[in-house]
C-alpha cells in the first residue's frame, strides 16, 4: 500500500490549480441516468471516487466515453440494471446517489444500504422518508433498499435535517416526478446548487437551490446537456490551510471564492493576508498563526469537511482553540493521529480543545478517513523531520494529485511504494 513521506519546515511557494468538486461530481455523474441522452461534463477531477462511480453507473448500464482532460460523457440510453451492490456501496457512500435517479427513470431500484462508517452512523432515513413521500414503496431486504414506483409524484417534504446527499437524491427524483415538489430544510451547499444548475441545463425546472426551500416542477423528460463541475471548495481550504500553518505565499488558480466565506474567515483570524478576485485568491503568511475556535454546521456554516484541516493548523498555532463538530458524532480520529506528532488536544465528547504548540514533531501515522488524511499532510508539512503517512488511499478518494501540487509548491513530499 501507498505512504506518504514528508520532510516537514518549509514554507509554501507558487500556484496550484484547484480541481473539479468531488462532492459535485459525484451526484452530477448520476444526474446522467435521468436522461437517456448523452451529459457531457468537464472539470471532472480524477480520483478514485469519481472511477468508483464510473464503474457503479457502467454495471447499471450507462456507457462512458473517453475519459481524459477532466472530460466524460455518460450515456444511460438504457438502464439494464438498476443496482447499487454492497462491494461498492461499502467504499464509497455517495452509491446511494443513484437510489433517486434510478427510481424516478426506471421505477425501480435495488441500492445497498451504506452500513457503518467511519466518521458516524449516518443513516439515509431521509432519502428514503421522501421518497415515499413521492410514493414510492420502500422495504429493506438483506441489507438492501428495494424500491418500486410508478411515476413519482410531487410532494411537500419537510427534512428532519440538513443532509446534503439526501436534498440530491430527493432533488434529482423530483425532476422527473409528476407534479410539484417541495424541499423544506433542503441543504443549502454550493454543490446542491451546481447539481440543480446541471439538471436545469438538462430540462429541468428548479427554483431555490441554494436556500433552505427547494421547488421542483416535475418534467416528463430531461435531455442531454453539458456541464462544467465547480471548482473544490474542500481541496482549496486545505491548500489554504496548509499556507497558513507552513507560512509562504501561494496563489491558487480555477477556485470558487465565494464558496469559501467561514474558511476564508477563520484564517484571516488565524493571521492570513488574503485576496480574492475572480477564480483566484492569493494568500500569504508570515510566522507562527494564532489559534482559531470553530464549531461545524451545515454551509454556510463552517463545513465539516474542514474541520480535521484547521485542528491541524490550531496544534501548531499560538494559543487554544476549541472546535466543536456538531455534524458527525465520531469525526476526531485525526486527533490521536496528530498526538503522535506531539499535538496537544484534549477530546470531550464533540469538542476538541487543541492547545498549540511550538513544534510537532514527524513520526507514523495512520490516515482514517478522507479529510483526515488531509489534516496528517498539513501536520507533516510543519513537523519537524520526516512523517510517514499510511493507508493513503484515502487521500486518493478525494485529493488529485495532492502530493505532486503540494511538491511544486516547494514541500519535500513524496509517495512510496
Ligand atoms: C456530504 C458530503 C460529505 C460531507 C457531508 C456534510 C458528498 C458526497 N459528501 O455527505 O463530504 O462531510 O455532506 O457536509 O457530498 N443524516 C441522517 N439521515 C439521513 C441523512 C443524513 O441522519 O438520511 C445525518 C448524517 O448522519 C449526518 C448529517 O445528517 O450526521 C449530515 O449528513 P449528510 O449531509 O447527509 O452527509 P452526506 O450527504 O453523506
Amino acid at each position: 500500500m501507498d505512504k506518504l513521506l514528508i520532510r516537514g519546515g518549509r514554507p509554501l511557494e507558487g500556484s496550484v490549480r484547484i480541481s473539479g468538486a468531488k462532492n459535485s461530481a459525484l451526484p452530477i455523474m448520476c444526474a446522467a441516468l435521468l436522461t437517456e441522452d448523452p451529459l457531457a461534463l468537464t472539470n471532472v477531477p480524477r480520483l478514485m471516487d469519481v472511477r468508483t462511480m464510473a464503474k457503479l453507473l457502467a454495471q447499471i448500464g450507462v456507457e462512458a466515453g473517453t475519459q481524459s482532460d477532466g472530460r466524460i460523457t455518460l450515456c444511460a440510453s438504457k438502464v439494464k440494471n438498476p443496482e447499487a451492490p454492497y462491494e461498492l456501496v461499502k467504499t464509497m457512500r455517495a452509491s446511494v446517489l443513484v437510489l433517486g435517479p434510478l427510481l424516478a427513470r426506471c421505477g425501480r431500484a435495488r441500492v445497498s444500504l451504506p452500513g457503518g462508517c467511519a466518521i458516524g452512523q449516518r443513516p439515509v432515513d431521509q432519502h428514503i422518508k421522501g421518497l415515499q413521500a413521492m410514493g414510492a414503496r420502500i422495504y429493506v431486504e438483506h441489507g438492501y433498499m428495494i424500491a418500486a414506483a410508478q411515476r413519482l409524484r410531487g410532494a411537500h417534504i419537510l427534512m428532519d435535517l440538513v443532509t446534503v446527499t439526501g436534498t440530491e437524491n430527493l432533488m434529482m427524483a423530483a425532476a422527473l416526478a409528476q407534479g410539484t415538489t417541495v424541499l423544506e430544510n433542503a441543504a443549502r451547499e454550493p454543490e446542491v446548487v451546481d447539481l440543480a444548475r446541471c439538471l436545469a441545463a438538462m430540462g429541468a425546472r428548479i427554483e431555490g437551490a441554494g436556500t433552505g426551500t427547494i421547488r421542483v416542477e416535475g418534467v416528463r423528460t430531461l435531455g442531454g446537456a453539458e456541464h462544467a463541475v465547480m471548482p473544490d471548495r474542500i481541496e482549496t481550504g486545505t491548500f489554504l490551510a496548509a499556507v497558513t500553518a507552513a507560512g509562504g505565499k501561494v496563489r491558487l488558480l480555477g477556485a470558487a471564492p465565494d464558496t469559501l466565506e467561514a474558511t476564508l474567515d477563520k484564517l484571516k483570524e488565524a493571521g492570513a493576508r488574503i485576496a480574492a478576485t475572480g477564480d483566484e485568491i492569493e494568500i500569504e503568511m508570515e510566522g507562527r498563526p494564532k489559534s482559531v475556535s470553530l464549531r461545524t454546521a451545515p454551509y454556510p456554516g463552517f463545513a465539516t469537511d474542514m474541520q480535521a484541516q484547521f485542528m491541524a493548523l490550531d496544534a501548531v498555532a499560538s494559543g487554544t482553540g476549541v472546535i466543536t463538530e456538531t455534524i458527525f458524532e465520531n469525526r476526531f480520529m485525526h486527533a490521536l493521529e496528530l498526538q503522535r506528532l506531539g499535538a496537544d488536544i484534549a477530546i470531550q465528547g464533540n469538542t476538541a480543545v487543541v492547545k498549540g504548540v511550538e513544534r510537532l514533531q514527524g513520526a507514523n501515522v495512520m490516515a482514517t478517513d478522507l479529510r483526515a488524511s488531509a489534516s496528517l499532510v498539513i501536520a507533516g508539512l510543519v513537523a519537524q523531520g520526516e512523517t510517514l503517512i499510511e493507508r493513503i488511499y484515502h487521500l486518493d478518494r478525494g485529493y488529485e494529485e495532492l502530493e505532486k501540487k503540494f511538491a511544486a509548491l516547494g514541500a519535500k513530499i513524496e509517495r512510496v511504494k
